[in-house]
């Protein structure tokens, strides 16, 4: 590690380790790329604990085994106790079908401090229809038991798009009863495959008011039994999320074949050069590699933001949506207000089609 290099630097807090993109559901607002890594590229268990060990040492405190559906890998245990090894807090992110109960407790044993299962609605007959599979639901409540009999943190993690806005109020109520400690009002992002389903997914203006206001009667009526993280879905807001608490700066995220992104969508732009784990140390990615230091911090934004005192709080907003929606990654997110291309985002919030999903399948 260049010593120049580390102090001017912010250290990453969170690795995302995507550890399969093999998944048995097909959710149509799927956050992994078009192009899915095949099984025979992915890293190997010992490949990961080097990178655990890595990402230890270069500061970060907590690793989220993702996908995919991380428990399609036969040797997802030996992953995670190589992961409590290294010292990070360590996050299973699952859609909770392929963890039985005997895998759960071997993953407990192995280290795991905390699950995420992800809900696609609160009423079953939908929820299996958007996950494309039957028998989703039973499956992601039973292991959602499992995981709290177990006394392992629960966060209920719920999509939310115009086929189940209307019941962000029971999916609370359902992750209240579930013994959840969180719960994830997670508007869809529109990357990947919820680009292809947008006009399908989008939720009316109308619609996103109720939600906004449900909840904020939830959180007051909850208060000290559930936190409710929501956030104003982007093509609905004023001003863009500061997307990945900043290009560079807080996170890195390795793809089952190893390659290393400041964030999930990051291949979505083009000419980006990454870096692998497999011919580079973590820590030369994070400093010296050209895609992440194609937009750290602020230099490289255009006006407005050059001027306006949000540029700290915001970085200009997502570099891939700027990319998606503009074809520029350097211009500033569309969903500010204050860009000259949020006419579009407005269009775009305004298109919705009542057609099927394409799913996201190998
Ligand atoms: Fe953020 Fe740029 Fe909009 Fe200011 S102009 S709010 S910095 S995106
Ligand atoms: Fe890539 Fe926002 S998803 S910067």
């Amino acid at each position: 590690m260049s010593s120049s290099g580390t102090t001017a630097l912010p250290r990453p807090l969170g690795l995302l380790a995507e550890l399969t993109h093999r998944c048995p559901l097909g959710c149509p607002y799927c956050s992994n790329p078009l192009a899915l890594d095949p099984r025979h590229d992915e890293l190997d268990a010992a490949t990961w604990a080097r990178v655990f060990k890595e990402a230890a040492a270069l500061g970060v405190l907590q690793v989220h085994l993702s996908g995919g559906e991380p428990a399609s890998r036969r040797d997802v245990v030996e992953i995670m106790a190589s992961a409590h090894a290294a010292g990070l807090y360590t996050n299973l992110i699952t859609s909770g079908v392929g963890v039985t109960k005997e895998r759960l407790a071997a993953l407990a044993d192995a280290g795991l401090d905390h699950v995420q299962v992800s809900i696609q609605d609160s009423e079953e007959r939908s929820a299996d229809h958007i996950a494309g599979y039957e028998g989703a639901f039973a499956r992601k409540r039973a292991l959602a038991a499992d995981v709290v009999a177990l006394k392992i943190p629960l966060t209920i993690n719920a999509v939310i798009h115009r086929a189940n806005i209307a019941r962000v109020e029971d999916l609370v109520t359902m992750a209240l009863d579930m013994g959840a400690s969180r719960v994830e009002i997670a508007h869809v992002q529109y990357y990947g495959w919820a680009l292809q389903n947008r006009a399908a997914l989008m939720p009316t203006r109308e619609q996103v008011d109720a939600a906004v206001g449900a909840v904020e009667a939830l959180r007051k009526r909850h208060h000290g039994r559930i936190v409710i993280d929501a956030v104003v879905p982007d093509y609905h807001a004023r001003f863009p999320k500061p997307c990945v608490g900043g290009w560079g700066r807080r996170s890195l995220n390795v793809t089952p074949a190893g390659k290393v992104l400041p964030c999930h969508a990051a291949e979505s732009i083009p000419d980006l050069e990454f870096w692998s784990v497999k011919d580079h140390s973590l820590a030369d990615i994070w400093i010296s590699s050209p895609a992440f230091n194609a937009f750290r911090g602020t230099d490289f934004l255009p006006a407005p933001c050059q001027t306006c005192e949000r540029r700290e709080i915001d970085f200009g907003g997502c570099r891939c949506q700027a990319f998606a929606l503009t074809g520029d990654a350097r211009a500033t997110d569309p969903v500010c207000q204050l860009s000259p291309h949020h006419d579009r985002v407005a269009e775009l919030a305004a298109q919705h089609e009542d057609r099927s999903y394409s799913y996201r399948r190998m």
